[in-house]
């Protein structure tokens, strides 16, 4: 038996004891500890920290999971984790996270499916059944059930929690695909759809210096409910926000009313687009998302960052402020895995 302490971004630390056979993930629930898990694969990176001091193996890391640069700096998935010696392991989440009930099972009915550009829908769901507000961090998912079918898939809120519980998942239509050919050929409003919720590690922490929110196409799910919630409550959004939002073509660029809004109501709100396709009607950027990054935005690295899309789109981005030794700024992202 190793003793591991587990330490949160609130500073509170947990100490629980970890048997050979188990996993640190297993050893923590046992003990009343729900890290935030969703596969329990290697594959999610929702249960994610970083091993600060002791010897342990890894027994799967898919490679969207962590990278090697990330593997090395003692990135660690708690699921797959079995120690060989007393550990320290940090989260950059709060201990509050770990203290829920976990998700629950809920059965919503779809109001609406708004096609906001060429690739991708909001999906406008009533949960009033259930009673009282659905409790989730703006940046949490749920797993939603393709109406129809026994296939699950994981969606960032693209709202704050409310007291009607009327919910909105912002989903890129792909060519084909269980979800996306259900969105576009057969949802119709009135379908069930459940939906297991909350999920995940990635919401907006405290405010205490910039914020760089960075979205890769339908990333910008988890910023319209973070903007939304900072957009209700002005007096928490003191430092400057700036979001870079980089899309594949022009056409796949949506919400821009909604997010020139937050910029009307939130005065340290500034926004950035780009498209990687040129096209006519495009006067804007054109490239990928790190290039709207100018010196100026990251105040001498002493900001916060948050990442949000295709996981090749949240690797550049924390590969370049790697190669810039932002040391100071702290990274929170979601990667958009084929769930
Ligand atoms: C934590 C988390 C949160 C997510 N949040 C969102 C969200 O808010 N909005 C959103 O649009 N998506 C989100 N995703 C991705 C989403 O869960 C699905 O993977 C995606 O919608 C495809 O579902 P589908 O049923 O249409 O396609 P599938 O039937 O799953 O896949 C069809 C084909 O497309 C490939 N594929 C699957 N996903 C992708 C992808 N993202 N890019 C390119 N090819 C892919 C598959 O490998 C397969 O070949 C999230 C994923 C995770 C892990
Ligand atoms: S729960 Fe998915 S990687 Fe651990």
């Amino acid at each position: 038996m190793h003793k591991v302490a587990l330490s949160f971004s609130d500073g509170r630390t947990h100490f629980i004891e970890v048997a050979a056979n188990e996993t640190v993930l297993d050893a923590a629930l046992r003990q009343g500890i729900t890290i935030p898990v969703d596969c329990r694969e290697g594959v999610c990176a929702t249960c994610k920290g970083t091993c600060q001091s002791g010897n342990y193996d890894l027994e799967y890391v898919d490679e969207d999971a962590l990278s090697e640069a990330e593997l090395e700096r003692g990135g660690v998935l708690t699921c797959q984790m079995r120690v060989a010696s007393d550990c320290a392991v940090k989260f950059d989440f709060d201990s509050t996270l770990c203290t829920s009930a976990g998700p629950e099972e809920i059965e919503a009915i779809i109001k609406d499916v708004e096609i906001v550009s060429e690739s991708a829908a909001i999906v406008h769901i009533d949960a009033g059944s259930r009673a009282g507000q659905l409790s989730f961090l703006p940046g949490q998912y749920a797993h939603v059930q393709v109406p129809g079918t026994d296939e699950w898939r994981s969606y960032s809120f693209a709202c704050m929690p409310n007291d009607a519980n009327r919910l909105q998942f912002l989903i890129r239509l792909l060519p084909q695909g269980v979800m996306s050919d259900y969105l576009r050929d057969r949802a119709k409003p009135g379908d069930r759809m459940r939906l297991k919720a909350p999920l995940g590690a990635f919401y907006l922490h405290k405010i205490t210096r910039p914020l760089i929110l960075v979205a890769g196409g339908t990333g910008l799910a988890a910023f319209l409910g973070m903007l939304d919630e900072m957009a209700a409550n002005p007096a928490r959004c003191t430092e400057p926000v700036t979001l870079f939002y980089g899309v594949t073509q022009v056409v796949d660029l949506c919400e821009m009313a909604r997010i020139q809004g937050y910029a009307e109501k939130l005065p340290n709100f500034s926004y950035h687009s780009i498209v990687m396709r040129d096209a006519e009607r495009w006067k804007g950027p054109v490239g990928v998302v790190t290039d709207l990054f100018e010196d100026h935005h990251f105040n001498d690295g002493e900001v916060d960052a948050y990442l949000c899309g295709p996981p090749p789109m949240v690797d550049a981005v924390k590969g370049w402020l790697d190669q810039r030794q932002m040391d100071n700024s702290v990274v929170h992202y979601e990667k958009f895995s084929a769930s």
